[in-house]
């Protein structure tokens, strides 16, 4: 990803004491994908990601809290458009490292045939995609290492397409991963590009960072800057046009534990609610 800001986070050379480190993959340097699976209890994490997110847990301590619940919404989510909405196809987009209830192991549940193209930037990614690419054999799934920013390349890749057929309705995944493309580089354009490629039906899974105050949202914009990815957290009015060109189902764009709980899932308390600093919507092409 473009480097921004100061100098990237960096571990002086022999610090790091895990071994089994895949080719190619700089651990010196905090990287948000292995910092979020630090957040969700993960292994998947070296020491640079563990010092960056631990700044970060100690200005906003609620950050495993949200992680959780931007995971819990998905499952919900992957299983309403399934059971409901009658969606077998996945593009998930900025997928992460492999954690529980992955896209195909909630919507496999369902119905075994469902398809899903998995697409990171990240390398690290990749070294995990062996987890991602198993799964229920009437179904297939596939990861493909692109960059979002270019969505033209991902609905043209041969692998996708190999999984995706684009004349059928498709859910397009992008679950805490607009909050790291910035302004300048247009985010409601690249979700308005995706969407030119989509049949009718298809619809759209989105969650997206905020903040509880303008001091934590630089603090962690200052954090993150020096990780490998500038994070921009945006307030709900500055998402709500991400999702333009999608009606969003019922509840509408809202934090994470309001969108359709779980029955007897306990009400979230103010608190929780104010922490809840996540945005959440599933939305169908107009
Ligand atoms: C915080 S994780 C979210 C993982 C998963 N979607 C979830 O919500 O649990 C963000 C992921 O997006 C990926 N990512 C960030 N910018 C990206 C880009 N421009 N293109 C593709 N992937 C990107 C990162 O590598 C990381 O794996």
């Amino acid at each position: 990803m473009t480097q921004r800001g100061p100098e990237p986070w960096r571990l002086p050379r022999g610090d790091e004491v895990e071994t089994q480190v895949p080719q190619g993959i700089d651990t010196s340097i905090a990287h948000p994908a292995r910092m979020y699976d630090y957040f969700l209890g993960g292994k998947n994490n070296f020491a640079a990601d563990r010092a960056a997110a631990e700044l970060i847990l100690q200005a906003v301590p609620e950050t495993r809290y949200v992680a959780r619940i931007n995971r819990d919404f998905l499952v919900r989510a992957v299983r309403t458009v399934t059971a409901e909405y009658g969606i077998r196809q996945f593009l998930d987009l900025g997928t992460g490292i492999p954690a529980d209830g992955n896209i195909h192991e909630v919507a496999q549940a369902v119905a075994p045939e469902t398809r899903v193209a998995y697409v990171d930037n990240d390398p690290i990614v990749l070294a995990h995609a062996r987890a991602l690419v198993s799964g229920d054999p009437r179904g297939r799934t596939t990861f493909f290492q692109a960059d979002l920013r270019d969505p033209e390349k991902i609905l043209a890749a041969p692998e996708v397409r190999d999984v995706i057929d684009f004349d059928q309705p498709v859910a397009v995944v992008m679950a805490m991963v607009l909050h790291f493309v910035r302004d300048a580089e247009d985010p409601a354009g690249i979700v308005a590009r995706l969407r030119a490629g989509l049949a009718p039906g298809s619809m759209l899974i989105l969650t997206h960072a905020s903040f509880k105050t303008e001091a934590l949202k630089r603090y962690a914009e200052e954090v993150y800057d020096r990780a490998s990815a500038p994070v921009v957290p945006r307030s709900a009015d500055e998402i709500a046009p991400l999702l333009a060109g999608f009606d969003p189902i019922e509840p509408g764009l809202v934090r994470a534990p309001l969108w359709r709980p779980d029955p007897g899932t306990p009400e979230p308390t103010p608190q929780e609610l104010e922490e809840a600093v996540v945005y959440t919507a599933v939305a169908v092409k107009t």
